[in-house]
């Protein structure tokens, strides 16, 4: 599969969902966070993060005082529900991988949520890629490079834009700095998901 553009190593295949496969991957996510509900994770750093969070899949990407990590549980205490088919589906043409991920973090930007320039390093083996799947109002996706610092580049996400970022591009710092609040019409009250796939183990 090729991707519509490759920037810093980061493959965006715009469009790769289109409207019906969007609002098929939408009631998805809202069975996701129906069975485990959106939370706002604490940094180390003792603020709660802007976006709210929840998982699919055998681990959770879970955050507090004591750092980083992913769980076994949902903070409540249930499982994380299965990572649905239809976003499995998106992993399998994009990476053409066997393995398959066992997170799927999702990400819902409110008004004014936003999140600063990062690494995804919390899985234990960098070989495998980060697949990114967007739904609802465009985000302005800063990526950076492998040490913090240094030039950046940006690019607006649109829903149904799907973004790998594997190889020489894993640990690249990225973030998102805005929302276009209000861009699409998927999500009826506006704002953004941002569903994150990541083998873990
Ligand atoms: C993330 O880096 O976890 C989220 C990226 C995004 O929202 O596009
Ligand atoms: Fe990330």
């Amino acid at each position: 599969m090729t991707p519509t553009l490759t920037i810093r190593g980061f493959q965006v295949f715009r469009g790769f969902l289109d409207a019906a496969a969007q609002a098929a991957m939408l009631k998805d996510v809202r069975a996701i966070a129906a069975a485990a509900p959106l939370f706002s994770p604490m940094t180390p750093y003792g603020r709660p993060m802007s976006v709210r969070m929840t998982s699919a899949g055998r681990y959770g990407w879970f955050s507090d005082r004591s750092g980083y990590r992913y769980e076994r549980l949902h903070p409540s205490g249930v499982a994380w529900p299965p990572i649905p088919a239809s976003v499995l589906a998106v992993w399998d043409a994009v990476t053409g991988l066997d393995r398959r991920p066992e997170c799927c973090l999702l990400n819902f930007y409110g008004e004014g949520a936003r999140m600063g320039l990062h690494q995804d390093r919390d899985e234990a083996d960098f070989t495998f890629p980060i697949v990114s799947i967007s739904l609802g109002d465009d985000a302005l996706f800063r990526i950076g490079n492998r040490t913090r610092g240094g030039r950046t580049e940006s690019i607006w996400l649109a829903s149904g834009d799907v973004v790998v970022f594997g190889g020489d591009a894993r640990l690249t710092y990225h973030g998102v700095d805005r929302i276009r609040q209000g861009s699409s019409g998927l999500l009826n009250d506006g704002g953004r998901i941002n569903l994150t796939l990541r083998v873990v183990d």
